[in-house]
């Protein structure tokens, strides 16, 4: 579907206000890439809708005329997950970003979908509350359940979907329903909310959330531990999380990039093979002993150096320069893209897949940085190179699935947290085996035509 004819533009515009609806080339253009290297095809045209009932009408009559659509959020992901891949419509999400209440009783709010992860952790935040899952990009919160998102907090905090309560979706033909309740437990019949946290826009649209929130910690102190080599401080990593201390971040860096962070952020830390941390408490003395603590255990574990980020403005410089990693990794390397592993493994398992990547990325000679989420497991290799060099693109590739082949040998997954988008479709076989059968059939049942946001997981 590459150009909607002029009575299918008409039509369309007449389910919202005109300018809501845009056939216009640039308009359509925005809509064709996330921060990833994969590539799209062109949309027919980009429709913002407002409310549930305007989505209800859009998907209803696209289904009618058989025309895909795409959700788009914010267009941070990193697999293409809201890039069309057969034109059609892009449904733009934007403008339906209004937080409809926050609740500090019940430590809830409802949101639309469009709303980004910093406003409404603004605004919960007077309250003391927020809303923990952190990937970093400043994501919009429908994105970030489609996705099931996560990041450096999730150690502590859990991802995306231990926060979504209920949902208003529309599914692919128009129908509107609402899943699970505002309630703190329900055993009421099969969990259809977490069956599209993670759907990916695959299975309708979600115009509605209501979230569960969090207190916001009182104390917090971060610290860095320096170690001789990544195996060491990836063992350490098992050891922290064993041990009850309970980190609200643990993530590993290599020397490589923390030398590329330096450069860019000025933070002038050791470029050594890292461990960053937080942890998060009642009050100062109990964060005095934690830390005392997880550096005792650290050293028993070879650490050799820790050294703590004190005061807010260190602190904070020290997250930035984190979560920027993948950026900063991009502009170090103008003109090429990346492709980014995003396994992860059962946390005992952790230590070996980090030495196993690294020796890969030495072995096929690519440009690759080994880190991530080591508190959950979470493994993200970011491969660099160009796309058109077709030799040395097909040596990532090779890296990228020896990886997830390990990662699924040891009871792991393909994407910790990232989504399977275009990306990570062809290992999806790989991990589920007989399971991603019954998951196609649930995705033909509530979409026979196959037209919510075709070309992911799928
Ligand atoms: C990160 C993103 C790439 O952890 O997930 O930096
Ligand atoms: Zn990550």
């Amino acid at each position: 579907m590459k150009e909607f004819s002029a009575v299918q533009a008409a039509a369309l515009a007449a389910l919202v206000e005109p300018e809501r609806f845009s056939t216009g080339r640039s308009n359509r253009e925005l809509h064709l890439k996330d921060i990833s290297f994969h590539q799209g095809s062109l949309p027919a045209g980009v429709i913002w809708p407002v409310t549930t009932e305007e989505v209800s009408a859009i998907l209803a009559w696209s289904y009618d005329h058989d025309v895909p659509a795409t959700p788009w959020g914010a267009g941070t992901s990193t697999e293409g997950n809201p890039v069309p891949t057969r034109g059609g419509l892009v449904v733009d999400l934007t403008r339906m970003n209004r937080i409809l209440a926050i609740r500090p009783q019940d430590l809830q709010a409802d949101v639309q979908p469009g709303v980004l992860r910093k406003e409404l952790n603004r605004q919960c935040g007077a309250h003391g509350l927020f809303f923990p899952p952190d990937p970093g990009a400043d994501a919009s919160i429908g994105g970030m359940i489609a996705n099931n998102a996560s990041g450096v907090q999730t150690v502590k905090y859990g991802a995306t979907r231990d926060y979504v309560m209920r949902l208003t979706v529309v599914l692919p033909q128009g129908t509107v329903i609402h899943t699970g309740c505002k309630a703190p437990k329900s055993s009421a019949g099969l969990d259809l909310t977490r069956l599209f946290v993670g759907s990916e826009g695959t299975l309708g649209i979600v115009t509605e959330a209501c979230l569960r929130l969090t207190g916001l910690p009182s104390h917090v102190l971060a610290a860095t531990i320096r170690f001789p080599d990544l195996a060491v401080a990836s063992k350490a990593v098992a050891v922290m999380i064993g041990s009850g201390l309970g980190p609200a971040a643990l993530e590993l860096l290599p020397p490589g990039l923390i030398g590329l962070m330096n450069r860019e952020k000025g933070l002038g830390l050791p470029e050594e093979p890292s461990l960053f941390c937080e942890f998060h408490g009642i009050s100062d003395a109990h964060l005095k002993e934690t830390a005392a603590l997880a550096r005792e255990v650290c050293e028993a574990c070879g650490a050799v150096g820790f050294q703590y980020a004190t005061g807010e403005a260190e602190r904070k410089n020290l997250w930035r320069a984190r979560h920027e990693a993948w950026e900063t990794i991009h502009r170090a390397h103008p003109k090429n893209e990346t492709l980014i592993v995003d396994a992860a493994v059962p946390i005992s398992q952790y230590p070996e897949m980090v030495v196993f990547s690294q020796e890969l990325v030495d072995r096929h000679g690519v440009v690759g940085y080994v880190f991530g989420h080591a508190g959950d497991g979470n493994l993200h290799v970011v491969l660099v190179g160009d796309p058109a060099d077709t030799q040395q693109w097909r040596r990532l590739e090779a890296v990228n699935h020896a990886i997830v082949e390990q990662a699924v040998r040891v009871g792991g997954t393909c994407t910790g947290e990232h989504g399977v988008g275009i990306g990570k479709r062809k290992f999806m076989e790989l991990e589920h085996g007989e399971s991603f059968r019954l998951m196609r059939q649930i995705k033909d049942l509530i979409d026979p035509k196959g037209l919510m946001n075709p070309g992911k997981i799928f």
